[in-house]
């Protein structure tokens, strides 16, 4: 069931989030979107909008603190950083933005929002291929959290199955968004990320919330604790 329920999709301003909540409110799904900064870009996505910064668990918990108990059949945990983290230089300011933005606020988040839960609910955490494979480059952190992502699924699948709720993640490979336009914006890197690619293309932010959708539908209904990836062949 999708159509009449409600969700909240963290970092549904842009790229990914963004389709995955229009692909949602397409299908009669009442959709709140999350922003961090771009809230002029999140009310074009929908009229319902709540800011927080993931970084900041009082801001987490200011932001839920809005969200009436019992209201939200879907969370999708969308919102992430993808910034260098060498081995060998990297601050300990941006060690703590990596691990704080993309694994502690999706921890707390979700923690903070299961009384607002249905019973029945759907979680679906976006991950990365960088959980799975190396990638030279310094985004080891960036990797770490995505695989503490894959993690928490496993783990709050069993936690959550008692109350019915499924918990699933997706990963895609590399998807044209905001995030990856510097990247990719150089001829080399493009051509070297494109040809970890089999099926010959990046990924759209469509593919995923397709692949979203799926998850959290009647057609999903007993696929638990799984994370998908959704990478044109780069992880097989
Ligand atoms: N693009 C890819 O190739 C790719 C591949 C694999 C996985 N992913 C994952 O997919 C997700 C979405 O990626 P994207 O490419 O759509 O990214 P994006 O275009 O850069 O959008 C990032 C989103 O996260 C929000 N955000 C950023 N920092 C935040 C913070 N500190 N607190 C709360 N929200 C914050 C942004 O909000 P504002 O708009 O308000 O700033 C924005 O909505 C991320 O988790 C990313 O790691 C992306």
């Amino acid at each position: 069931m999708i159509r009449g329920e409600t969700a909240l999709v963290t970092g549904g301003s842009r790229g990914i989030g963004r389709a995955v909540a229009l692909a949602l409110a397409a299908k009669g799904c009442d959709v709140t979107v999350h922003y961090h900064s771009r809230r002029d870009l999140a009310l074009e996505v929908s009229p319902r909008v709540l800011q927080a910064d993931l970084a900041s668990t009082a801001s987490i918990d200011r932001m839920v603190a809005e969200i009436p108990d019992q209201s939200i059949d879907i969370l999708v945990n969308n919102a992430g950083i993808w910034k260098p983290s060498p081995l060998g230089s990297t601050s300990e300011d941006r060690l703590d933005e990596i691990l704080n933005t993309n694994c502690k606020g999706v921890f707390w988040l979700t923690q903070a929002m299961l009384p607002k839960l249905r019973d029945g609910a759907r979680i679906v955490n976006i991950s990365s291929t960088a959980a799975r494979v190396g990638i030279a480059g310094g985004r080891s952190l960036y990797g770490a959290t995505k695989a503490a992502l894959d993690s928490f699924t496993k783990s709050w699948a069993l936690e959550l199955a008692p109350r019915g709720i499924r918990v699933n993640a997706v990963a895609p490979g590399y998807v044209e968004t905001d995030m990856t336009a510097e990247h990719l914006g150089d001829p080399d890197r493009r051509q070297n990320a494109l040809a970890r690619h089999p099926l010959g293309r990046f990924g759209t932010p469509e593919d995923v919330a397709g692949t979203v959708l799926f998850l959290c539908s009647e057609e999903g209904a007993f696929v638990t604790g799984q994370s998908w990836n959704v990478s044109g062949g780069f992880v097989i």
